[in-house]
Parts: C-alpha cells; structure tokens; sequence
C-alpha cells in the first residue's frame, strides 16, 4: 500500500496546503483587517492566544491573553478576538492601514505553536475572495479523498 511515489508527492501537497492554512489574513467589508489562525489548541490545558506582526527586526503585538504581555499602545481597545469552531482564534484590527508596514509578516501563537504567513501590503485580499478559494481548494481535497478511499476498498 502507498508504494507509488505519486501518492507521497500528492500526500505532499496536500500536507502543505493544508498547512500553510493555519494561519489567513484578509481584510473585511468594513477594512478591517481579519486574521483567523486556525492552530489546535491543546485538550484539558487552558489555551492562550497571540497575534502579531512583523517587519525587518520590529515586531509589534497586536492581541494576546497571555498572561503578563500586553499589546502594544497604539493597537489597545483596536482590536477583537473571538473562538472560532472547531479550533482557533479571530482577530479584528480596526485602523490598521495607519501603521501597516509594506511587507508584513502575521504571526500567531495558540498555546506555544506558532503559525505565520508574509503577506505585502499591496496583496491583502478581501475576505469575500478568500472564503470562494477555500471553497474550491476544500472541494479538491474531497476529490482527492475520494480518490484514496476508491483505490484502497
Ligand atoms: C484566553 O482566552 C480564551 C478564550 O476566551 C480562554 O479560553 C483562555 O482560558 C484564555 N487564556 C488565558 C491564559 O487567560
Ligand atoms: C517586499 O517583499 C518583496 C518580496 O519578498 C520584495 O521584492 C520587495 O522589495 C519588498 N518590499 C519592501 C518595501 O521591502
């Protein structure tokens, strides 16, 4: 079973694509900026979150509760975070085109694992396009899936 190297290349792929989806970043309707990091959080632990950016050397913390760090001044009362389902956090930042560096690298951090993903200020997407992409990837996943439940029974 699983002896083609095809199989291995397109489990690849898929591993990638699945993570490089821990972490997205859109901007709303109403130009707030979304960022949903999608990391497990682990079972029977008390979770904590954090959301950051960075560009060069400089690295600003928009949220957290994370006991003991606080985000920075010019992000306070900018920023909501909500659960996401099954697993994950959003955050909200409003205003944000006002100190948004050129390339900006989002960071996230669900009870010590990290996700990030650099993205220029130029590319930022509305979150209307993003959820059409998922849409498609996730249907090819099925396909994918289906694939391997038919070659294996
Ligand atoms: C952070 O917020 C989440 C969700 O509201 C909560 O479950 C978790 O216990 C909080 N963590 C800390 C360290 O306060
Ligand atoms: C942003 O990143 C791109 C590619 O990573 C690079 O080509 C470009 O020069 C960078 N722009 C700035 C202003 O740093």
């Amino acid at each position: 079973m699983l002896k083609s190297p095809f199989v291995y290349g397109v489990l690849g792929v898929l591993l990638i694509s699945v993570k490089s989806e821990l972490i997205t970043v859109c901007v709303e309707d109403d130009d707030d900026l979304r960022v949903d990091c999608k990391v497990a959080s682990t079972p029977n632990k008390i979770n904590s979150y954090e959301f950051s950016w960075s560009s060069g050397n400089k690295q600003a913390l928009i949220n957290t509760n994370v006991s003991g760090s606080a985000a920075e001044a010019k992000f306070k009362g900018k920023s909501d975070v909500e659960e996401l389902d099954p697993h994950g956090y959003r955050m909200t930042l409003r205003g944000f085109r006002d100190s948004l560096p050129h390339n900006t690298t989002y960071l996230c951090k669900i009870s010590g694992v990290d996700a990030k993903i650099t993205v220029e200020r130029d590319q930022l997407v509305p979150c209307s396009a993003v959820s059409v992409f998922l849409k498609s990837s996730c249907s090819w996943m099925v396909c994918l899936l289906l694939f391997f439940y038919h070659t294996h029974s």
